[in-house]
């Protein structure tokens, strides 16, 4: 019998306009689309292998074995993968990060992109592009944005067939920067996954949705246009909104620190001097400070001197998850 085996890797992603709050948590349709730009160097490398021995499916995250909600999790994707490809066999899944968890970067978003893919190639499925993002989006709304190339657009849709991301530029299309200002590495008290659930109990949520058309509008054509003032202006923009629908959520979320606003503050002043640097901030309290690759070195040595930056992680723009 021929070996119901595949291995896929994928990046994790930062998102530009964000995704907070969905109209389907179930689905996962979110309440407006969001853009993003994959982290190229930094990945998540998924084996998934259907085995006639195994009687529940078995998942290792580097070399540890996950049990519980997060074995859960996997085995939906997986029971999804099963029935379209009519296999009756459980999975071993094994997958390791090479980044750092509780470092600012969202791990689910790589690793339910290359679950996706390395699951429907192991069971044989040819899928495309959009049905592969469609899967991982099941198991973490950002890793639909990790399926397709560099800058990336996940589309709300009208339900869950035409609810997909897709490229929008490929990665040579700009040559930005990622440096991740990790100013504490605790794991966050609040997943996303409750965190979306929370979104509709602040009174800004149906602002922030209402004018994200708008925002999505400034942030593509910025992209396209290699515009990196309109650019900064707007992704700082809906981040900030994002976090003040955080902020008087119910309860409230709270992921700033001290040194998350001066970071903050410095990027704004930096740019003001002509750096070319903007900000963005997921989840949680690390700044990700964005800049194109030639300011790369220096936006990193003056983030160091910032108090309260632990360490920086940088990251270009990546590419698709792709097999092997
Ligand atoms: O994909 P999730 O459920 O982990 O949500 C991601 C939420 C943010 O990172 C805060 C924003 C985004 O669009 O990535």
């Amino acid at each position: 019998m021929k070996t119901l085996s595949a291995t896929a890797q994928a990046s994790p992603n930062i998102a530009f306009i964000k995704y907070w709050g969905n109209r389907d948590s179930a689905l996962r349709l979110p309440a407006n689309n969001s853009i993003s730009m994959n982290l190229d160097g930094l990945f998540t490398r998924t084996t998934v292998s259907f085995q006639p021995s195994l009687g529940v499916d078995e998942l290792i995250i580097n070399d540890r074995e996950v049990t519980g909600k997060g074995l859960e999790r996997v085995s939906g994707i997986l029971d999804l993968v099963r029935q379209t490809a009519g296999i009756d066999l459980r999975a071993e899944v094994v997958s390791e990060n090479n980044f750092p968890t509780g470092a600012g970067i969202a791990s689910s978003a790589a690793a339910f992109a290359a679950l996706a893919l390395a699951a429907t190639k192991a069971a044989g499925l040819q899928w495309p592009e959009s049905a592969i993002s469609r899967l991982a989006r099941l198991g973490s709304g950002s890793a639909s944005r990790s399926i397709p190339s560099g800058f990336v657009e996940w589309k709300m849709g009208t339900g869950d067939e035409d609810c997909y991301a897709v490229s929008i530029a490929p990665p040579d299309h700009w040559a930005l920067a990622d440096c991740v200002a990790i100013v504490a590495t605790g794991h966050k008290s609040t997943g996303s996954t409750e965190g979306h659930a929370l979104a509709p109990t602040s009174p800004l949520q149906a602002a922030r949705v209402a004018d994200a058309a708008r925002r999505l509008d400034i942030c593509r054509r910025a992209i396209l246009e290699r515009d990196f003032e309109t650019f900064a202006g707007i992704i700082e923009l809906d981040s900030d909104m994002m976090h003040a629908v955080m902020m008087t959520s119910q309860p409230q979320l709270f992921y700033w620190k001290p040194a998350t606003l001066a970071v903050m503050e410095t990027v704004r002043s930096w740019r003001k001097d002509g750096l070319q640097v903007a900000y963005t901030i997921d989840a949680g309290p690390n700044v990700h400070v964005i800049c194109p690759q030639t300011e790369m070195a220096q936006v990193t040595a003056f983030l160091r001197e910032v108090p309260g930056v632990m360490d920086i992680l940088q990251a270009g723009v990546g590419g698709p998850a792709r097999l092997g």
